[in-house]
């Protein structure tokens, strides 16, 4: 039975010293708060680091032991890498990054060494806990290079991965330095999970447009596996926080605790009094000034609810030793000191301000209260607050205004979305909250609710699991097809015996690698020396078999006395003969077909146009990648009104579409070829679409290689050119 080992740099409880003494105290944030209630009833191990730079041996086995209680494991960080990996690469270049905030982002070749470092002592800390086939659930932007470590050194671990925070657009994640290495790191999991469609399909285009990799709905094609992209938006644990609600709610006003009897008072003491409630880390993507700025706004516009409302803000000291969380605090206190001076009275602050986290209980009492929850993120990747504000609400009466930046927006349609950044619209939004009927807070805070109870935080991480132990399945049966060691040492056998071989090889991404433009594309010494020997063994045929113009394949192979079939199978020229035309037809088509790709290159730069005999081709492997990919769905629709009784077929490539005569193709010409000679020993590899007819055609006792890990009627799979080269050099040797 495989177990579950959490990797994050924050754990669900922090350590802190004080005086001499170490004390747990939960952690705060959305990562912490929302899967420690997973972790405590799965029999999984987290590690992270404790959040404590513990001075000595003994302050290490202290904290050993605190988090044993908890089923955790400490990383120990130092400072230096506390400074530069933590508030570093992870809170000054990460974090503002990936929430837009490039103004904040710094760029430190020092942050980037130390991020590699401790991803690296997370990987090693996993690999030493790990036991073979177990689970690996990786958290977060501060661990992205760390699924590819451990995909690299241990490949038997089936990993998962979960963003946390937002993925930027292309256009902004394009500005990091360290941008592919991220990706690649992030690749290493088999199972990557964001809060949104948005931020999957940011992170998908990225991969396209900076790896190239072939993307099919949310599955990446590597060389060697797939990696599966899904979104899982990130529930609570919604009944622990109506259990709390209930229990607060019930209890007689004497028994409450004295904060609660605080806010009981407060709203007691004016008939009609609103209590507006926000929540968040001191963080600048929380969008707090802004939300200041525009509740005066709504003070100014409604002078009529002075002495009547009050914002209550708690903000959880976050990051403290980071330049800008430290300005934002005091950019956030001088804006409380002069709303709080320009409207407030001796009986009445209009914000009540804390800067301090709250125990869970203190925590319910608020959310109880409120009348409404004001949470206005200029970007979040989720916002469990909003969740909880509402999952707390057991008699269905308080609204939520929540920014429509939030990833939460999604599920909470019924709350009032507003901008964030318009002042005027969040201050009409607060208006609009106070003055909505219960019917209608009861209508939309029940909608809401039944939501969260469905997909709460235990059906979150056990979909997350469960689609992770499906994508295991399907990484298996690819698996199971790839050349393994025993494999070709039975071809090698095989080879040795036969006595009349032959080997068919396609060009283009089988026996070389693409390249932007296909002229550069020509065969290296090593290839040529490969070939040679090949042809050396004399039982043994070679047939490159391309789609490539003949004179490119008989420039490039013309005298090297092997067979060569060229355009698809339109030209054959058996070894030391002529070329010879296949199927002889008048091209007069192209003429109408001509334009149409004209046209395709004109509106698509960086495509263009190759003709051959038999046909026309579209190449678009330097155009923007998805500029590329509509334009091509495009030019297919075009394509099949205009090739109709022309008796002609499109055929799509990796990033080409060629327009050809129909009858001829890579299949029908093996099998011409293998007519008079009876083969003991038959062999074909191809990496496209193209090469398909030749894997269908040839007899079953062929063996049949497909290069790369897309569904082909290959029996077999191998990486990519180099492992072709690799698997024909063993034949020989
Ligand atoms: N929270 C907390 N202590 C507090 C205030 C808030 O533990 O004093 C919790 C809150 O209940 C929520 C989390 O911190 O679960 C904040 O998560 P959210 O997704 O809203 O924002 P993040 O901090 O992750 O950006
Ligand atoms: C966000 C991040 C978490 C992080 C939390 C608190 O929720 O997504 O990864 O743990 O903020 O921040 P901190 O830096 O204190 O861990």
């Amino acid at each position: 039975m495989s177990r579950l080992v959490i990797a994050s740099n924050r754990l669900p409880v922090s350590i802190q010293r004080n005086d001499s003494e170490m004390t747990v105290t939960p952690s705060a944030g959305g990562l912490a708060t929302g899967l420690k209630s997973y972790h405590k009833s799965n029999d999984s191990v987290w590690i992270g680091w404790p959040g404590i730079d513990a001075e000595t041996n003994s302050e290490e086995n202290q904290v050993i032991e605190l988090l044993k209680k908890e089923h955790c494991l400490p990383l120990f960080l130092d400072e230096s890498l506390i400074d530069n990996y933590y508030h570093g690469f992870s809170n000054e270049t990460l974090w503002p990054l990936f929430h837009y905030f490039t103004e904040y982002t710094i760029f430190k070749k020092s942050y980037w060494e130390a991020y590699k470092k401790v991803n690296e002592m997370f990987a090693e800390s996993i690999i030493a806990n790990a036991e073979e086939g177990d689970q690996v659930w990786v958290h977060d932007y501060q661990l992205l290079l760390l699924p590819h470590i451990l995909k690299e050194r241990r490949p038997d671990l089936h990993i998962g991965f979960f963003l946390h925070i937002p993925f930027p657009s292309y256009e902004v994640f394009r500005i990091l330095p360290w941008r592919e290495e991220i990706i690649t790191g992030m690749l290493g999991a088999d199972l990557i999970g964001f809060h949104t469609y948005d931020y999957a399909r940011h992170f998908i285009s990225s991969v396209k447009r900076l790896l190239g990799y072939d993307v099919e709905f949310n599955n990446i094609s590597l060389e060697s596996r797939h990696v599966y992209i899904d979104v899982f938006p990130m529930g609570i644990d919604y009944a622990k926080f109506q259990d709390k609600a209930i229990e607060i709610q019930s209890k007689p006003i004497q028994d409450r605790s004295k904060e609660h009897q605080d806010i009981d008072r407060f709203l007691m003491e004016k008939p009609g009094r609103k209590l507006i409630l926000s929540i968040d880390r001191l963080d600048y993507t929380k969008g707090i000034p802004e939300r200041i700025k525009a509740y005066r706004q709504f003070l100014i516009d409604h002078p009529e609810y002075k002495e009547n409302v009050s914002l209550l803000m708690l903000t959880v000291p976050s990051r403290v030793d980071v330049d800008q969380y430290q300005h934002l605090r005091s950019e956030v206190e001088e804006l409380v000191g002069s709303i709080n001076g320009e409207f407030g009275s001796l009986s009445w602050n209009p914000i009540i301000y804390f800067y301090r986290s709250l125990p869970f209980d203190n925590l319910l009492e608020l959310y109880s209260s409120a009348d409404i929850a004001l949470l206005t993120p200029l970007r979040d990747g989720m916002n469990l607050v909003a969740k909880e504000y509402i999952a707390s609400k057991i008699n269905h009466k308080g609204v939520l205004i929540l920014s429509e930046m939030a990833g939460a927006t999604k599920e909470l349609g019924e709350a009032i979305a507003v901008n964030p950044n318009n002042i005027q619209d969040v201050a009409d939004a607060i208006y609009k909250a106070l003055i909505i009927d219960v019917k209608d807070q009861a209508a939309s805070i029940t909608a809401m609710q039944k939501r969260l109870k469905r997909y709460d935080v235990h059906k979150w991480a056990s979909e997350f699991i469960s689609t992770l132990e499906k994508t295991q399945q399907k990484q298996a049966e690819k698996q199971s097809r790839k050349v393994s060691p025993k494999l070709l040492k039975a071809i090698k056998e095989k080879f040795n015996a036969a006595r009349n071989k032959v080997l068919f090889l396609d060009y283009d991404g089988t026996l070389q690698r693409f390249f932007g433009n296909p002229e550069d594309a020509k065969p290296d010494k090593e290839l040529i020396t490969l070939l040679k020997s090949l042809k050396n063994d004399e039982n043994s045929k070679i047939v490159i078999i391309s789609g490539r113009d003949k004179t490119t394949i008989n420039e490039w192979f013309g005298e090297m006395g092997i067979t060569l079939i060229a355009e698809h199978g339109a030209w054959i020229k058996y070894a030391n003969e002529d070329w010879k035309e296949r199927i002889k037809r008048s091209a007069t088509w192209k003429d109408n077909i001509r334009p149409v790709l004209e046209s395709y290159v004109d509106r698509t730069p960086g495509s263009l146009i190759e003709e051959k005999t038999h046909s026309l081709v579209w190449h678009y492997r330097k155009a923007d990648i998805e500029l590329g990919a509509l334009r091509a769905l495009e030019f297919k629709t075009d394509l099949s009104d205009l090739v109709t009784n022309q008796e002609l077929e499109i055929l799509e490539g990796s990033k080409v579409i060629e327009i050809k005569e129909t009858g001829i193709n890579k299949g029908n010409a093996a099998l011409e070829y293998l007519v008079d000679t009876d083969f003991d020993f038959m062999l074909a590899i191809g990496d496209d679409w193209t090469d398909e007819y030749l894997f269908k055609e040839l007899p079953d006792t062929a063996l049949t290689f497909k290069v790369g890990t897309d569904r082909s009627a290959a029996k077999y799979f191998v990486e990519n050119h180099k492992s072709v080269r690799s698997l024909l050099k063993s034949l020989i040797e």
